[in-house]
């Protein structure tokens, strides 16, 4: 308690003695009051915030209610755990482990395979050639990672020489980007690539046949296409991926 504090108790009682007594009293003690210091004991829990210290408070960053959590939390919780893992033989050739990047209340997930070169140093998926390209197929249906979607890859390191996920790479990483839908519960799944597609849905079902056919992944439904790599070497699934992008959209429209 202040020193203040207690002489305006002191008044009062004074005050309230007065008044029982019917008369000022000439005789009122003089009081010297000082502050009460903290118990040590409380003192240790009394954190110094910028506001008690009388420094100033930074307020360049964002204010600490405006994150969404839980959502935002566990997806940076994730992340760590991403850059951390050690999971299989990828984290020992890895430069950077590519968690993924997007809004955190996406309409779509956007599914790649793995990281690539441009991706494993700069720890973003799809920067490379073929993430260009996608950005510009999402562009032309009116999604974008800046906006309305979270891009991610099956797996989160790059394999060596950008060959294919094996089995027990697949099944140690898969449970990272279950848990990434799981937080950022999309309205639907873009999935990009024969890859991905086949290590998802535990099929061996040729992307000519099963690209633009809608199914469900964690019960969120699942579209496939082409991957923009395969595009970039082949011309000729330019119109089809399209048609593919157009379906999509309008499917994405009516769930929302
Ligand atoms: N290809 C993918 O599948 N993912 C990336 O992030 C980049 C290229």
């Amino acid at each position: 308690m202040t020193s203040e504090e207690k002489q305006k108790i002191a008044f009062f009682l004074d005050t309230a003695e007065d008044v029982l007594r019917d008369g000022h009293r000439k005789d009122r003690p003089d009081y010297l009051f000082i502050d009460d210091s903290p118990t040590p004991d409380h003192a240790s829990h009394i954190e110094k915030t910028p506001e008690s210290s009388g420094e100033k408070k930074d307020i360049s960053m964002a204010p600490e209610f405006l994150a969404e959590s839980p959502r935002l939390d566990g997806l940076e919780l994730l992340a760590a755990e991403i850059h951390k893992c050690a999971a299989c033989q990828l984290c020992s050739t890895r430069t950077k482990a590519v968690p993924g990047e997007g809004v955190t209340n996406p309409l779509v997930i956007v599914i790649g395979e793995a990281p690539g070169a441009d991706e494993d140093r700069t720890g973003q998926p799809f920067v490379g050639r073929a993430g260009q390209l996608l950005d510009k197929m999402l562009a032309a249906i009116d999604l974008s990672r800046e906006t309305n979607c979270f891009i991610a890859n099956m797996l989160k390191c790059r394999p060596p020489e950008n060959r294919d996920p094996r089995p027990a790479e697949i099944s140690a990483c898969v449970p990272f980007l279950d848990r990434q839908i799981d937080l950022l519960r999309p309205r639907a799944i873009l999935c990009v690539g024969r890859v991905a597609m086949h290590g998802l849905l535990h099929t061996t079902e040729v992307i000519g046949k099963a690209h633009g056919q809608w199914t469900l992944y964690r019960n969120i439904p699942f579209f496939p296409i082409y991957h923009p790599s395969a595009i970039l070497r082949d011309d000729s699934l330019r119109r089809p991926t399209w048609e593919d992008l157009k379906l999509f959209r309008a499917k994405v429209n009516e769930i929302v």
